[in-house]
């Protein structure tokens, strides 16, 4: 079984953070998908991941653009799944040239059902803390 490798932090400057070492990490095709509750810090964590990437672009939720490029030392596409409910929908994202292109972040991935990638998950534990689990790393 794959190690599964948490961590706990009491802001959302230390989940960016958390974001940020996973954002450095990132190569075209690595694809990242984030798992949690409304307000989880999916975002926040997004944030930290595109700075990471080099970009200095705003960071927000794309909940109605659907997708958002931040250009960097790779590209990091921000896909937010929230509103999508229909498999038909899911595919119109076009993740396969979005892969081409760069890397790609999804807020609630786990819909994305049978996508490889990474997958990380973000739990309230009460106030501002949230323990991160990495659930499967990037494959590298
Ligand atoms: N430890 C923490 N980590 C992340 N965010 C935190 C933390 N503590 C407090 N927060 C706050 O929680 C909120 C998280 O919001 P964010 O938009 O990142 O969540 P989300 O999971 O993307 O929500 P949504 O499901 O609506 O997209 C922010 O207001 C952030 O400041
Ligand atoms: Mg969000």
């Amino acid at each position: 079984m794959a190690t599964t490798i948490s961590r706990d932090t009491s802001s959302a400057v230390e989940t960016e953070a958390a974001g940020e070492e996973l954002g450095r990490r990132l190569r075209a095709g690595d694809l990242v998908l984030l798992k949690g509750e409304l307000g989880a810090g999916k975002t926040t964590f997004v944030r930290g991941m595109a700075r990471g990437a080099g970009s200095a672009a705003q960071v927000a939720s794309p909940t109605f653009q659907l997708v958002r490029v931040y250009r960097g030392r790779v590209q990091l596409a921000h896909v937010d799944l929230y509103r999508l409910e229909k498999d038909d929908e899911i595919r119109d994202v076009g993740l396969d040239e979005l892969l081409d292109a760069g890397a790609v972040v999804v807020e609630w991935g786990e819909r994305l059902t049978g996508a490889s990638g990474a997958l990380i998950s973000i739990e309230h534990l009460g106030g501002d803390r949230r323990r991160l689990t990495v659930e499967r790393d990037l494959p590298r």
